[in-house]
């Protein structure tokens, strides 16, 4: 069964609707979607932003779901030049751009405990992703997604955040998403759509184009679960 997660309603509700056999059940507030998306059997949730809610959720589809892979869905601030609003990462890695441990010696980004900073995706899953977006009408490149607690609004901080992770999106839970499927040895993929650029307009262009970035997210989704 293939978890998919994200993290908002809007992120999700295109896929829930296509389910077929569909039976929900409410774990810590979170409601599973469990059911068929193009044949393949899902669980479907809506995480809440941020990334402790992701990692509860992405920790429940493991333990109560018995998930062997989990998909993260959703839309991203652009930190690249590259990528505009409406273009798509498929993550290589994932990092926590506000984990810091810095004070005690170590790399900012580090997992102290896993000594580690990036959290690899699925191989498989990169190829079916990219496979799926293939016929579609927007760019699609593939690099590292960071992860933090913070809507990114701000050029500066973005700029450190490129260049510190090389990083080329951001958002706020698939980091987290990460380093549960890492813990937990699940292979997992993060998809994102830009939605903005992270930068002093973020907040205005996110509510602009938040609804159509998060439908191509779910299209490339339903893409992998029609082929999986
Ligand atoms: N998700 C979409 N845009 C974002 C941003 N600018 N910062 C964090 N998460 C986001």
């Amino acid at each position: 069964m293939i978890g998919i997660i994200g993290a908002m309603k809007v992120e999700v509700e295109g896929l829930k609707k296509e389910l077929k056999d569909l039976k929900v059940t409410t774990i810590s507030g979170i409601e599973f979607n469990q059911g068929f998306l193009n044949g393949t059997s899902v669980v479907i949730a809506v995480c809440g932003i941020g990334k402790v809610f992701a990692a509860i959720c992405a920790q429940t589809m493991i333990l109560k779901f018995g998930v062997d892979k989990i998909i993260n869905t959703g839309v991203a601030g652009s930190l690249s030049p590259d990528l505009e609003v409406g273009d798509m990462v498929v993550a290589t890695a994932v990092c926590q751009h506000d984990m810091d441990t810095s004070g005690l010696g170590d790399p900012v980004g580090m997992v102290s405990g896993l000594n580690q900073i990036f959290f690899e995706t699925d191989k498989a899953l990169q190829e079916l992703a990219l496979e799926s977006a293939r016929d579609k009408d927007f760019k699609c490149v593939t690099g590292v997604i960071a992860t933090g607690d913070q809507f990114m609004k701000d050029t500066v901080k973005g700029e450190l955040i490129a260049s510190t992770f090389k990083a080329v999106a951001v958002e706020m839970e698939g980091g987290a998403i990460g380093q549960v499927c890492a813990v937990n040895k699940i292979p997992f993929l993060v998809i994102r759509v830009m939605s903005d650029c992270a930068d002093d307009g973020a907040n205005v262009d996110y509510a602009v184009f938040l609804d159509g970035a998060a439908k191509e997210s779910m299209e490339v989704v339903k893409g992998i679960a029609e082929s999986y």
